[in-house]
């Protein structure tokens, strides 16, 4: 961090502090930060919630968690405390104004106390039932009025269908401005999902190719080994559509088919992405069961080990309809991509976990080799793998040693880790460190967060209407149903993920 980088005075306000995200998520990525350096010199964390806490055993329950997930392991007892005195625990009622004045009480003593004006940063680490009420509350209290100096976080889901995503986004545009909201999707934190746009806009290489004319389809897969672990009750009323397509499977659609932004101002990329949502062919309702599969995980094996079905799962219903798995066919009416098929999927419980995009490329105009030399072809592509590996792999052919000119596909890879030699920081230090930094361009915009619901509203529809008679339709640890395959054209797979050959590999609990 250099001294420009350096942040002015905040507070840090997460609301459901005491929650499973504050301790997972958001306190090992900011004292990773701190640890980093890259905290403001003055900065307060209140942890706001409404079960019976002290500041000390608030603290003990957040060391535990830093202890768990900080990218900088185990965090030293010195390095804690100092960190650990900026956190303060507010017991308070979300739905009640008064918890809102002590806390514009509190930001009030902190800027005379460090005689400075201070950043507000109010982070909805709570229930999705309450992101309608705490803007509310906020305007309210007077503290959304300074545009420059108090940001809302709006943690996913942001509604749970086109209606109300429209709801709450109102809520939010009646209390805030638009430059103020701060909607996170994760993957957009990622190293590797911010290195697609580095990959294709700062290198003349591959653009070129990057069309209908060379670009014979392009996949976008997130498998996860896992199945819904510990939140069955959340998954039951979710389901894959909702949990990975709308937010994290668009958000990478978008990356890899967006035209070349003009500058690097947070508005002028999140215009660029929503061009890609506009572009997206609708989705009719009578067309649903061409263009999407959807599947649920039965019991199976993954890694070794026997594991239950979905409907055997906790906090999951014996009788569920909710999907587990997902692939599509989307086509996207413009000129670079016109008759392109783009196909993404994902799942729980598959057989590895893998987030990659593939990019597989035409075949040449004319073949002029014997038939005898290309008997191994395979088509040339490009792979930009997100996790748990990370980097890029190009395949394309190449002779093959020997007297006769026989072509067999190769591979050169770039990998990350042996690249840097550094590990990358986790997808949450990149937000927060942006939420602080006042810069947007990793989150996403309301109208973004429309447009991907109104796509996949029909889908969500008929299959309402519609409910599954096959489920569940996969054993765990396979690939997911056997209907995806008929999703694709003649000549097109699903990619088996690839594995990067380095020396630091990042593993997760997926892998
Ligand atoms: C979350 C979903 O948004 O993303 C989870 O709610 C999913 O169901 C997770 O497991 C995947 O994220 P990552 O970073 O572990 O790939």
């Amino acid at each position: 961090m250099n001294a420009k980088d350096q942040l002015e005075p905040t507070v840090f306000v997460i609301f459901g502090g005491a929650g499973d995200l504050a301790w997972r998520k958001l306190m090992p990525a900011l004292f990773d930060l701190s640890q980093d350096r890259s905290m403001p010199a003055h900065f307060s964390i209140i942890a706001v919630d409404r079960v019976d806490l002290t500041d000390e055993k608030l603290r003990r329950r957040l060391h535990d968690g830093v202890r768990k997930f900080s990218r900088q392991g185990m965090a030293k007892t010195t390095a804690w405390g100092e960190f650990a005195r900026h956190i303060r625990y507010q017991q308070g009622d979300f739905k009640k104004l008064q918890t809102y004045t002590t806390l514009a009480g509190e930001c009030a003593r902190l800027e005379k106390e460090w005689g400075a004006k201070v950043h507000r940063i109010f982070y909805m680490a709570t229930p999705p039932s309450m992101f309608g009420e705490i803007p509310k509350y906020l305007g309210k209290a007077g503290l959304a009025r300074d545009r420059q100096w108090a940001r809302i976080v709006v943690e996913k889901p942001i509604g749970y269908d086109l209606e109300s995503a429209r709801a709450l986004n109102a809520v939010l545009a009646a209390n805030f401005e638009e430059s103020q909201i701060f909607r996170i999707d994760h993957y957009l934190g990622k190293e590797t999902v911010q290195n697609i746009l580095a990959f294709r806009f700062a290198n003349p290489l591959f653009e070129p190719l990057w069309n209908r004319r060379y670009v014979d389809c392009v996949t976008i897969t997130a498998v996860e080994a896992v199945g819904v672990e510990h939140r069955g009750g959340y998954y039951e009323h979710a389901g894959a559509l909702r949990d990975m397509v709308q937010n994290h499977l668009m958000q990478l659609l978008c990356l890899v088919a967006m035209e070349p932004m003009v500058s690097f101002e947070a508005d002028e990329i999140r215009n660029k992405k929503a061009d890609v949502l506009h572009a997206v062919r609708p989705i009719h309702r009578d067309a649903v069961h061409q263009c999407v599969v959807r599947g649920q995980y039965g019991p199976g094996w993954v890694g070794g080990k026997k594991v239950p079905g979905y409907r055997e799962e906790a906090g999951v219903s014996p009788n569920s309809e909710t999907e587990t798995f997902v692939a599509l066919r989307l086509f996207l009416d413009n000129w670079r991509w016109q008759g392109v098929p783009f196909y993404l999927r994902t799942g729980k419980r598959l057989a590895r976990h893998a987030s990659e995009i593939t990019i597989q490329f035409r075949g040449v105009p004319h073949q002029s080799f014997p038939t005898e030399s290309t008997l191994d072809w395979q088509s040339s592509r490009l792979v930009m793998s997100i996790q748990p590996d990370e980097g890029i792999v190009l395949r394309f052919q190449a002779k093959h040693p020997g007297p006769k000119m026989h072509l067999r596909s190769v591979e050169m890879q770039f990998n990350y880790q042996d690249a840097f030699a550094t590990r990358s920081p986790e997808a949450y230090e990149t937000l927060l460190w942006d939420v602080m930094k006042n810069d947007a361009t990793l989150f996403m915009r309301a109208d973004q967060v429309e447009a991907a619901w109104r796509l996949l509203m029909p889908v969500l529809d008929v299959w309402a209407a519609a409910p599954p008679s096959d489920f569940p339709n996969y054993a765990a640890g396979t690939w997911g149903p056997e209907n995806a395959q008929g999703l694709l054209a003649e000549g097109h797979s699903w990619p088996l993920p690839t594995a990067l050959v380095g020396q630091c590999k990042k593993r997760g609990k997926n892998s």
